[in-house]
């Protein structure tokens, strides 16, 4: 398992990846107005060339950019896979100009061709806690794991070109696979090398959905420490008593 993360503008960064190395991208590119058409178009820009065949991008959107955003990413060469629905239910937001109270986020899934269904069934509404202990935009690592861990397969890797504080990079090394990161700010770059160099999580909930029903098991497996078979491919294998575990935690 290796794990790649630097400092450095992802398009700079993007073009030293070699044609088709990466199976998997997974990222939440910034939506402030000044910043956010440019970063779409570089991650649209290179995810084809990037992602293996049959490789999948997940992109965080918020919801007043679909219509631009969506466009883009079918112009890359990537066919569209799936939506998945990040709720919001602690934070509401309430886009004034829609007059629309926002609950979820978006997280497109695109596929470059040929189209193949992912390895295990996944949830299309996902539960989205707010975690903000390393980042002000910081995603919930479940929401990355709860993903992840179905559409990923021993040996494969993640890119995320907008790492932040790191959550992707973090939820790939749990599971065991190779991951790589650009971030372009130094300080935001510091607290994600920081948190990559933390213990790891315990990984026993995170495939709660946002029904609060667990699925096959998975969630109800403790930790194990990453190996080359991550712990979804282990379900089944395992002795469960949930009682003995222990909560989540994330401090740094
Ligand atoms: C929405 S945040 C990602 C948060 C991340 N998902 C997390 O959980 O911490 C977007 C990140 O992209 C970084 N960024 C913006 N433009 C960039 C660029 N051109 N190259 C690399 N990183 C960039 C920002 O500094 C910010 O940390």
């Amino acid at each position: 398992m290796t794990l790649h993360l630097e400092c450095l503008d992802c398009d700079a960064g993007m073009r030293t990846l070699p044609d088709e190395s990466i199976d998997h991208i997974f990222t939440d590119p910034p939506y402030i107005k000044a910043q956010y058409l440019q970063a779409y178009t570089t991650l649209a820009n290179h995810a084809a060339r990037l992602l293996r065949p049959s490789g999948f991008l997940y992109v965080y959107c918020p919801q007043y950019r679909l219509d631009e955003i969506f466009p883009m990413l079918m112009a890359s060469g990537l066919r569209y896979y799936w939506i998945v629905s990040q709720l919001n239910l602690s934070e509401t937001g309430m886009v004034y100009v829609r007059n629309a109270i926002c609950l979820h986020k978006p997280i497109l899934i695109f596929q470059k061709p040929p189209m193949k269904k992912c390895p295990l069934p996944f949830t299309d509404v996902i539960r989205g806690n707010k975690q903000k202990a390393y980042h002000i935009w910081q995603q919930d690592i479940n929401d990355v794991l709860g993903l992840l861990c179905r559409f990923a397969v021993p040996g494969e890797t993640v890119l995320d070109p907008f790492t932040g504080s790191g959550t992707t990079l973090l939820a790939a090394k749990l599971l065991g696979l190779n991951a790589i990161g650009f971030e372009s700010n130094p300080d935001t770059f510091q607290v994600a090398q920081q948190r990559l160099q933390q213990e790891p999580l315990n990984l026993f909930d995170y495939a709660i959905d946002a029904t609060g029903k667990s699925h096959e098991g998975i969630s109800s497996r403790g930790y194990r420490p990453p190996s080359s078979t991550p712990p979804h491919l282990r379900v089944g294998t395992d002795e469960c008593d949930r009682s003995t575990h222990r909560s989540r935690t994330e401090a740094p």
